[in-house]
């Protein structure tokens, strides 16, 4: 860890943990980092954008406690994203593992609403807003006067974006391209909106069920000057708190040369809640604070001393003289009055009290990058941390790691989708304006794209989201889908001068194809979005018969029709396979003839257990080949005859029953929760039916579960 090696501003601390994370005006380099951002601000003494210099100032010699007034407006989970926005009645129970009492009624657009006129009423208030899914609607709805106010607010800092994405995304299920993608979307908005005034400055992932390095790589590499935190593991987090390490520098990758993937990170200290009995939502059931001697409810004094000491004995967990505490959560603000009017009050009281008998304690509406701001100032040397906030446990025996793996189907359609989105997008870029009007009609990438950044939410890709909201999510996918085929279409009409009609094979996923199914002739167009070349075996559904498949050079190429078991039915089905190359960032054509009506391959052999012991199934080429038991239907060896190796194998299939919960602990096995009933694993079956089909003997057979 030479200094040599460290970009201007970031300079090694003491020991050979510490990072000294500061201000510097030496720069060189534009890093993305804090001190690039300050230098700017020095640079430009004059310039009216909102930044650091727009934060509330704080008193020296005091803790000073920041009030962070947010909402926190999932992007679908108990309700679609339409009914949040618009606050449609949920007949809601709550499936959550946590505790939450309320039907949420839950409306993003009376949120802002409500936050604005707040916000106008008084200049000291501050708020943060995090999902572009939601303000971009808002904002289109908004007239040129309230803009124009929004607008000021920005500017002065007073309403402040912060993370900046469409949505919040979730950072397991997720695959950081489309995690930069909705990152892009979101971001994209606020700078068209606002320019730098919107620039959001610290990233915000209060409610993600665990944290990846990789985000926080992604996040660095974005530009972000720091990192907030609401949910890490609850052992992890007793220990933090006691070893003043709630607050470090992130070194977010092994592989990128330092500071490029380090990023300040700070976990919250109530998750994204406030402190407890100072919840003034209308959600909320605490009391509000009567500060009229006279009234026979007058509660000022006492909330006042519980206050100071919940300050003081949060600062015990942190390192400066600087603490915060989230004031808000989900779907808060809807009457924002309620939560100011209450914080007005109390800042008024607690302030009062230094004058009056002298205490030490100073709160403030502030928001995580003007606290932020602080942190830089204070001039410390964090400690670093390097690996992940994986899995996430927020008590025993929960341990949030079933949504790794909640509605497979969803999460195959998303990552489907994330495919078809790279080509739709490059295709467009391409072709150009002609790719979006064309023989097919108006293409158009944009709402595939919108579909996808709210897939990445942190209850829609998880598969924590309610089934309806599912449906949903999967019918904004799908509708997304349609302007993109014909963007597609349009494309490919242009690059490869055919006028024939395309035809999309959807329904691939269960070998059904009707452009293949039916015709005698047809080209199939292969796409490749990746940067490398492809090698790939198609397999097209087809009616019986013999093909003749020819490569983009019409050269014929091999191809064998198997018949393959049906998912759907007891019957067979014809498959056509055959070998394809596609070029990087292309596509290849390959022509398809139907020659004759009948084949004569499908020789099967078929294993049940116990009832012939003669046949033993085995498969092989010069290479390699695989013995199974013929008992059992399961592999037993793989031989490599190259090298003469044998490999034993044991193969079996096994699940893990749901714990409904039991006498340790009354957590049930679920969505977000992963929690087995036994150690063991039980079987599937002991036996598996393998049915071995051969196009003619001696030739390679493919063998078909
Ligand atoms: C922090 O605040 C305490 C009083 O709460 C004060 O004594 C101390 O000097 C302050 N430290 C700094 C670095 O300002
Ligand atoms: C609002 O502003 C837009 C663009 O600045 C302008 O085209 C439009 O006429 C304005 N609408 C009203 C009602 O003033
Ligand atoms: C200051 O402290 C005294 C004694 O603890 C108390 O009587 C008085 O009410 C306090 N003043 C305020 C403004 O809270
Ligand atoms: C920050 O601390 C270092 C010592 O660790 C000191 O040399 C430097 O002057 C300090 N910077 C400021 C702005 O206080
Ligand atoms: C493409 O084929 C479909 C039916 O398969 C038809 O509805 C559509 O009009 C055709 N489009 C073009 C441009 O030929
Ligand atoms: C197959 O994929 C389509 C989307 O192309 C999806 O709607 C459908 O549910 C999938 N079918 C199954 C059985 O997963
Ligand atoms: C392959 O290995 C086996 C035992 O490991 C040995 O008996 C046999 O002779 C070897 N065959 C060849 C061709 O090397
Ligand atoms: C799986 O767990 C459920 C609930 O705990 C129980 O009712 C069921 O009998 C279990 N099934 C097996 C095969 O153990
Ligand atoms: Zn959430």
């Amino acid at each position: 860890m030479g200094t040599g090696s460290l970009a201007p501003g970031v300079r090694a601390g003491g020991g050979n943990t510490g990072w000294l994370w500061m201000s510097s005006c030496n720069l060189g380099l534009p890093v993305l980092s804090i001190s690039f951002l300050i230098w700017l601000l020095l640079a430009a003494p004059g310039a009216q954008a909102a930044g650091y210099k727009t934060c509330p100032t704080t008193k020296p010699g005091m803790l000073n406690v920041h009030l962070l007034p947010h909402t926190h407006d999932d992007v679908g989970w108990l309700k679609t994203v339409d009914q949040y926005y618009y606050g449609m009645d949920p007949h809601l129970l709550t499936f959550m593992p946590i505790v939450m009492s309320d039907v949420q009624h839950a409306s993003v657009q009376y949120i802002l609403d409500s936050v604005i006129y707040s916000l106008l009423n008084d200049p000291t208030r501050r708020f943060i807003y995090v999902e572009m899914a939601f303000f971009s609607r808002w904002w289109k709805q908004q007239t040129n006067v309230t803009q124009d106010a929004v607008r000021n607010l920005v500017r002065q800092g007073r309403l402040e974006f912060v993370n900046g994405g469409w949505v919040m995304n979730d950072e397991a299920a997720t695959h950081y391209g489309a995690i930069v993608d909705q990152m892009t979307l979101g971001l994209r908005f606020l700078q068209d909106t606002f320019g730098s005034d919107g620039l959001p400055r610290v990233a915000w992932h209060i409610d993600p069920f665990g944290h990846s390095r990789e985000q926080a790589s992604l996040f660095a590499q974005m530009g972000f000057d720091g990192f907030f935190l609401g949910r890490i593991d609850y052992q992890d987090k007793f220990n933090r708190k006691r070893k003043l390490k709630m607050e470090e520098l992130w070194r977010a990758s092994a592989s990128l040369k330092p500071p490029a993937a380090d990023l300040f990170t700070g976990v919250l200290p109530n998750n994204y809640n406030p402190p407890k009995d100072l919840c003034w939502d209308v959600l909320c059931t605490d009391p509000p604070v009567v500060d009229d001697p006279t009234s026979p409810e007058f509660n000022a004094n006492k909330l006042v001393d519980y206050f100071l000491n919940l300050a003081s004995s949060q600062k015990k967990y942190y390192r400066t003289n600087h603490t915060v505490m989230t004031m808000g959560s989900d779907f808060q603000y809807e009457n924002a009055n309620m939560w100011f009017k209450n914080m007005d009050k109390l800042i008024r009281l607690v302030n009062e009290q230094q004058q009056a008998n002298g205490s030490k304690v100073h709160v403030l509406y502030s928001t995580p990058s003007c606290y932020l701001w602080e942190l830089n100032k204070a001039n410390l040397t964090w400690t670093v941390k390097e690996d992940d906030f994986f899995p996430y446990a927020d008590g025993p025996h929960m341990f949030w790691t079933g949504y790794f793996s909640s509605r497979p189907a969803l999460k195959r359609y998303e990552r489907l989708s994330y495919n078809f989105l790279q080509v739709c997008n490059q295709l467009e870029a391409l072709v150009g304006p002609e790719a979006k009007v064309g023989p097919y009609g108006s293409g158009d990438s944009a709402p595939l794209n919108e579909a996808m950044a709210v897939l990445q939410h942190h209850d829609a890709v998880t598969g924590t989201a309610r089934q309806n909201v599912v449906n949903d999510y999967a019918k904004q996918l799908a509708a997304g889908w349609g302007p993109c085929e014909v963007l597609v279409s349009n494309a490919l009409a242009r690059l490869s001068l055919y006028k024939q009609n395309f035809s999309f094979c959807r329904e691939i996923n269960i070998s059904i194809c009707p452009a293949s199914q039916t015709s005698e002739h047809f080209r199939v167009i292969i796409y490749n979005p990746v940067g490398r070349k492809v090698d790939l075996m198609v397999r097209l559904p087809v009616s019986e018969g013999i093909f003749l498949v020819k490569d983009p050079n019409d050269r014929r190429i091999s191809s064998n029709v198997v018949m393959v078991p049906s998912a759907y039915s007891k019957t067979y089905q014809w498959e056509l396979l055959f070998p394809a190359s596609v070029p990087a960032l292309g596509f290849s054509i390959y022509s398809v003839n139907k020659m004759s009506g009948h084949n004569h391959q499908a020789h099967n052999l078929t294993a049940r257990p116990k009832k012939s012991k003669s046949r033993v199934l085995v498969i092989e080429n010069k290479y390699i080949r695989a013995t199974f038991d013929s008992d059992t239907g399961l592999l037993r060896k793989i031989e490599n005859l190259e090298q003469n190796i044998s490999l034993p194998v044991r193969q079996g299939f096994f699940w893990y029953n749901a714990s409904a919960g039991d006498e340790e602990s009354p957590q049930a096995s679920g969505a977000y929760i992963f929690r087995p009933s036994h150690r063991k694993p039980l079987p599937v079956s002991h036996w598996a039916q393998v049915t071995l089909v051969k196009r003619h003997p001696g030739s390679n057979p493919s063998i078909c579960v």
